[in-house]
């Protein structure tokens, strides 16, 4: 509704001369792109782990005659990356301005962290990029004299800002230090409860146009905030203004000329808005912006989201929380072979089967987890000749599969078979399988002596459920040579099967990556595994997905050291991990049936101090949580 000036990056650029001034030696950064195009006010913050700033970035357009197109209160979510050289922040505007528009900025920057000069901490400048990556303009802007540790950037108006078809525009702030790093941009709302509450709007009108100050507007804002007040006349903005209110307010807006007022309120970073319509005919809305908030409706058209059961310790709270968000159960230990197959010819489902009935009752899918692993499993399993630990093997599997035939989705029927710390390209499939050493081994290899024996567990499994699918489960899938040593099991045993048998099916349906990831973890590795595995023709699921704050060692073990705060850096850190992981999710949705969350919170998880989930201990989504919602704006 609203004509956005200069909104779109038009295909009819300007075809101005475009002087190439050398390639930037620039990490290039993906930004934000403000999506709400009815929104004019786009809100960002900037801060590094230490400190925050606000930032307001105003473009104008003169190409329009008498409008004035702001791009206020803009609020960047920045990442410090703890110090590239060349770093700085900056955000793609292409979609705010044409060809031949001008420019001015202004900002406050603050930086406590580097008072003494933080005068010249920031250079902010406009840079014109080609589709390559070459700067080929570059506008910029004298500092305004600092006060106290805050310093205001006002530029005067830029040179007009030409660039053609498939270049872009951003506006940068350089830091000499390089430790800026802008992400995302958060604008939706979620949640039911409405931010303002108590609101009365009072105003006249004439002939279709708001009289001049006609519009005051009171209410009360569910905590501190920023308002926003916006005029449009036919669509297009005319003035927009911000205050902070701090639980009421009352303000009384200039509406010259407007036939249209929108209220928009921001919390700080939260990523909540409300908007108020008003209209100079009468009509209005008010409009709590009805987004998704569901994590498994959000990804219906993709793939199922999971989380892990726990028994112990489920509660009202968190079984609405599973029901919220989740369409599949894993149980984070009720279905490993210790619980149910505590001692031979002894078998035990009570718990599994009250995840199970849980499950049934409201439309969950489970997953079983887990049959052929060299932890958490009874020593009866293993024990005797191989003879008889073949025939354990069988019993075990046939009477846990048959038990709950037609009620699993599917069986991770061998976890975990690849050993740790492999240093070179697996020379064949069998090479850095478990084998008997006590370091790296499996007490299924030492009792049986056969590497084959994980083809025979998945004939095993398929022969007790046939219409179960089976996975292959296994930790650090990311590295790169046991990534490659999980592709040649995994073809080795449908290779096997097919030929045994016959058949054009696999055996093997998909790999699963458990995915206990870090900050550091690299989600170029992540895209590279779902690549290989995509080659040997099998699906992948995310099975365990947890991001740690650091990370936790490589043999798959859990962190029970003491918990450390979570720093708001980290956090937003983490929330990218998530948000670039799920960008490659859904890159691979084809093959991709699934991305299970191993825990329900950071109190519950099994590397708990390190904050690894979605939620905090107290159930609070955090922004790991909106960056799964809204990837893009974390990217
Ligand atoms: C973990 C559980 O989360 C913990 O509660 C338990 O003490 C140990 O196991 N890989 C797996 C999961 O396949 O079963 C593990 O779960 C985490 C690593």
């Amino acid at each position: 509704m609203v004509k956005k000036c200069g909104l779109i990056l038009a295909a009819a650029a300007a075809a101005a001369a475009v002087s190439g001034t050398g390639a930037f030696a620039q990490t290039q950064w993906s930004i934000a792109v403000a999506e709400n195009e009815e929104n004019t006010v786009l809100n960002y913050t900037v801060y590094d782990s230490r400190d925050s700033a606000d930032v307001e970035a105003i473009a104008s357009c003169p190409n329009d005659d008498a409008s004035e197109y702001n791009i206020k209160g803009v609020m960047y979510q920045g990442v410090n990356y703890g110090g590239s050289p060349t770093g700085g922040i900056r955000t793609n505007i292409t979609a705010y301005i044409e060809p031949g528009d001008k420019l001015r900025i202004s900002f406050d920057y603050r930086s406590p962290s580097y008072e003494e000069n933080s005068a010249y901490d920031v250079t902010p400048v406009i840079e014109v990029k080609g589709p390559d990556g070459v700067v080929s303009q570059r506008y910029e802007f004298a500092a305004a004299p600092q006060s106290d540790v805050w310093t205001s950037y006002t530029s005067a108006e830029s040179e007009p800002v030409e660039f053609s078809e498939g270049d872009s525009v951003s506006l940068a702030l350089m830091n000499e230090r390089g430790f800026w790093h802008m992400k995302g941009l958060v604008i939706e709302r979620y949640g039911e409860t409405p931010f303002i509450s108590g609101l009365e709007i009072g105003g006249a009108a004439e002939g279709g146009v708001l009289r001049d100050g006609a519009v005051t507007v009171s209410g009360t804002a569910d905590g501190p905030c920023t308002l926003y007040t916006a005029f449009y006349n036919n669509g297009r903005l005319l003035s927009v203004d911000s205050r902070s209110a701090d639980g009421s307010f009352e303000l009384s807006a200039q509406s010259s000329g407007a036939d249209e007022m929108k209220l928009l309120a921001w919390d700080g970073m939260e990523p909540k808005t409300e908007e108020i319509t008003v209209r100079a005919d009468g009509n209005g809305s008010y409009k709590p912006e009805e987004a998704v908030s569901s994590l498994k409706e959000k990804y219906s058209g993709s793939f199922l989201i999971g989380n892990i059961y726990n028994n112990y310790n489920i509660n009202d709270a968190k079984t609405a929380l599973i029901l919220e968000h989740f369409n599949v159960l894993t149980g984070e230990n009720n279905m490993k072979p210790e619980v149910t197959a505590p001692s031979k010819n002894y078998y035990n489902f009570s718990q599994a089967d009250a995840m199970t009935d849980f499950a049934e009752e409201n439309g969950l899918d489970v997953i079983g987890h887990t049959f052929i692993w060299h932890k958490q499993s009874a020593a009866w399993l293993t024990e005797g000749t191989a003879d008889e630990v073949w025939d354990n093997m069988e019993s075990f599997i046939g009477n846990v599969a048959g038990h709950f035939k037609g009620r699993v989705k599917g069986w991770d029927v061998v976890n975990e078979a690849i050993r740790d710390n492999i240093d070179q390209v697996p020379p064949s499939w069998s090479y850095y399988i478990r084998k008997d050493s006590e370091a790296t081994g499996t007490p299924w290899f030492r009792a049986l002596r056969d590497s084959e024996y994980i083809y025979r567990a998945f004939v095993m499994a398929h022969e007790a459920d046939p219409d179960a699918e089976l996975y292959y489960n296994d930790y650090n899938l990311d590295m790169p040579y046991k990534r490659e040593a999980a592709a040649l099991l995994v073809k080795h045993i449908n290779d096997k099967y097919k030929q045994e048998y016959k058949t054009d099916e696999n055996l093997v349906d998909a790999i699963g990556m458990q995915s206990h990831y870090s900050l550091e973890t690299n989600v170029d590795d992540v895209r590279a595994s779902i690549d290989r595995f995509r080659e040997i023709g099998v699906k992948v699921n995310i099975t365990e997905l947890d991001v740690c704050i650091n990370r936790v060692g490589d043999n798959g073990e859990g962190d029970s050291g003491a918990a450390t705060e979570l720093s708001a850096s980290d956090e937003m850190k983490q929330a990218v991990k998530y948000a670039e992981l799920m960008t490659v999710y859904k890159e691979n949705a084809d093959i991709i049936d699934r991305v299970t969350f191993w825990g329900l919170n950071d109190g519950d998880s099994w590397r708990s101090p390190q904050h690894p989930t979605l939620f905090d201990a107290q159930l609070k989504p955090k922004k790991a949580f909106y960056a799964v919602m809204e990837p893009e704006n974390y990217r």
